[in-house]
């Protein structure tokens, strides 16, 4: 595997994933490991002007708008990715499971559809692993509650977030390699732990 991987992190809201991925910068820094990090939707200036517009309480755009403004914040994002591709470790707060997770399996937008305007923007950029959180109902609903303010996409109905949740497992069935399931309802440090010595595996 190659020692500047792509790592992406993912997850549905409350699975922990931004905590996580806080705690690998941390770990990089302190070890002088060079690294770039982006969320998506966002990163840059443009992609985070989109991801405002996207999750605003007050936009009501309809599922292939959602689609076609979280391509369009990737593509945004592109050229960064390309330029720091096998030259930086890269970490992502969220990527293209995250689009065949809520837009497919959520929204139900078609899914070859989805991989068409992937496969376009990304070419030859590939993930090397991903981190994928999952967390029962309980506490996802208690994690959301301590949120100061909610976004358009936390207030989906819980059965939304099941049906995402389960998008992104069979993502996971399909790859197993490439993944490693962090269970966020047991101990943080222990995940936590757990996600440190992966990362030393990969880089
Ligand atoms: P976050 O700050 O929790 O990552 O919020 C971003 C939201 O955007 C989250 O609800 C997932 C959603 N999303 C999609 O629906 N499709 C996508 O392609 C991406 C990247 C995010």
């Amino acid at each position: 595997m190659s020692k500047k991987p792509v790592i992406v992190f993912e997850g549905i809201e409350g699975s922990g994933k931004s905590h996580h991925i806080l705690q690998v910068t941390k770990f990089l820094k302190k070890n002088k490991i060079d690294y770039i990090k982006l969320r998506e939707p966002g990163g840059n200036l443009n992609s985070e002007k989109i991801r405002k517009l996207i999750l605003n309480k007050n936009s009501n755009f309809n599922k292939n708008t959602d689609l076609l403004l979280y391509m369009a914040a990737r593509s945004e994002n592109i050229q960064l990715l390309r330029k720091h591709y096998k030259k930086k470790i890269i970490l992502i707060d969220r990527f293209v499971d995250s689009t065949i997770a809520y837009q497919h399996y959520g929204f139900g937008v078609n899914l070859k559809l989805i991989n068409l305007i992937n496969n376009y923007l990304l070419k030859n950029f590939k993930i090397n692993f991903t981190f994928l959180n999952i967390v029962n109902k309980k506490n996802m609903i208690s994690r959301l509650k301590l949120r100061k303010s909610l976004n358009r996409y936390d207030k989906f109905n819980n059965r939304f977030y099941e049906k995402v949740q389960k998008g992104f497992l069979n993502l996971e069935k399909k790859n197993k390699k490439k993944y490693m399931i962090i269970n966020s309802n047991l101990d943080i440090k222990h995940n936590q732990n757990k996600i440190i010595q992966t990362i030393k595996r990969l880089i």
